[in-house]
């Protein structure tokens, strides 16, 4: 955000760990961190945790992520600056980004826009309305240019309020009258969530780490937002018994894997075992192609590359 306000009060360690270290938000980075081969692959995700957590960046979180993923905080600072989704500062309850990219300009975004600063009594370039509940940003691209104009409001895109849910429906794009039912709606909206906890000073739009069905949020719980791990390392070897041993390795959330032969140009499942297991033997010639699928609670992954079954032992 290119906001230029007052500075930003940066809030303390020991006000923002509490928040942060916690065991769930603890166990995620966790879990994120092993899903790469290095820690600092999981930067992005983690600093987006933090950022959940709090409602946006402050310096200290993002000191926090980088030693969570054994990075520099300077380079953690540079990353989490180059992507304009991490926020440097706090923002209203309801953060309403709308495109002025080519497509929506042409499509009349900024008549919109301007409606959107008259309602709010706010600007454009990152303010928040008084009573906290309203941040408006004019952004680029939100890739979602066939409905132009659009907003993005908090995760959501929205056009229009349909069946009492902020929808996009297809070709209908935001206008003044669609945007102040928009508005209406979060007014709504936060009457409910009033019953809620407050957003402290530190700011948040979301209050626990339940990324995207948390509190307050307006978007749909999603089941995942990352994929199922595949199967690695998939490799066939002989016993000495001359049987074909197949083997892998798989992430510790692996529920079940499913051992995938070739016959003619289809693999077809063969075996379905526990995510436990760690080989599986079978006899086939040489030359026989065999896949593992890994499955979560949340699906199933992409199959393995392929393993060729070598000759048998001193064949
Ligand atoms: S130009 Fe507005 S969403 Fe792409």
């Amino acid at each position: 955000m290119s906001h230029c306000h007052t500075p930003v009060v940066q809030p303390g360690a020991s006000d923002l760990l509490p928040k942060l270290e916690t065991p769930e938000l603890l166990a995620r980075v966790e879990e994120l961190i092993r899903r790469y081969p290095v820690p600092r692959s999981a930067l992005l995700p983690v600093l987006w945790l933090a950022q959940e957590a709090l409602g946006w960046l402050p310096q200290e979180a993002i000191k926090w992520a980088a030693q969570k993923c054994q990075v520099s905080p300077v380079h953690a600072y540079g990353v989490s600056t180059f992507y304009t989704m991490y926020k440097k500062e706090p923002t209203g309850r309801f953060f309403v980004q709308i495109c002025q990219n080519v497509a929506c300009h042409i499509l009349g975004a900024e008549p919109v826009i301007a409606h959107a600063e008259k309602v709010l009594g706010i600007s454009s370039d990152g303010g928040t309305t008084s009573d906290n509940l309203f941040t408006l940003l004019r952004v680029e691209c939100l890739g979602a240019c066939g409905n132009g104009p659009v907003l993005q409001i908090n995760d959501d895109f929205a056009t229009d309020i349909v069946d009492g849910k902020l929808a996009m429906p297809v070709g209908v794009g935001l206008n003044a009258e669609r945007f102040d039912r928009i508005v209406a709606w979060c007014r709504d909206r936060a009457k409910s969530l009033s019953k809620e906890p407050n957003r402290d000073s530190l700011g948040g739009l979301f209050h626990t780490a339940g990324h995207p069905g948390a509190t307050g949020a307006t978007n749909q719980v999603q089941k995942a937002y990352s994929p199922v791990p595949p199967a690695l390392g998939v490799a066939a070897s002989r016993t000495d018994d001359g049987k074909v041993k197949l083997t892998w390795r798989v992430a510790p959330e692996v529920t079940a894997l499913h051992i995938e032969k070739k016959s003619g140009e289809e693999f077809t499942v063969v075996a379905s075992l526990s995510g436990k297991d760690k080989e599986w033997l079978d006899e086939a010639p040489q030359g026989t192609e065999y896949r593992v699928v890994t499955e979560t609670v949340l699906g199933r992954a992409k199959a393995s590359s392929p393993a060729t079954a070598p000759a048998a032992k001193g064949a």
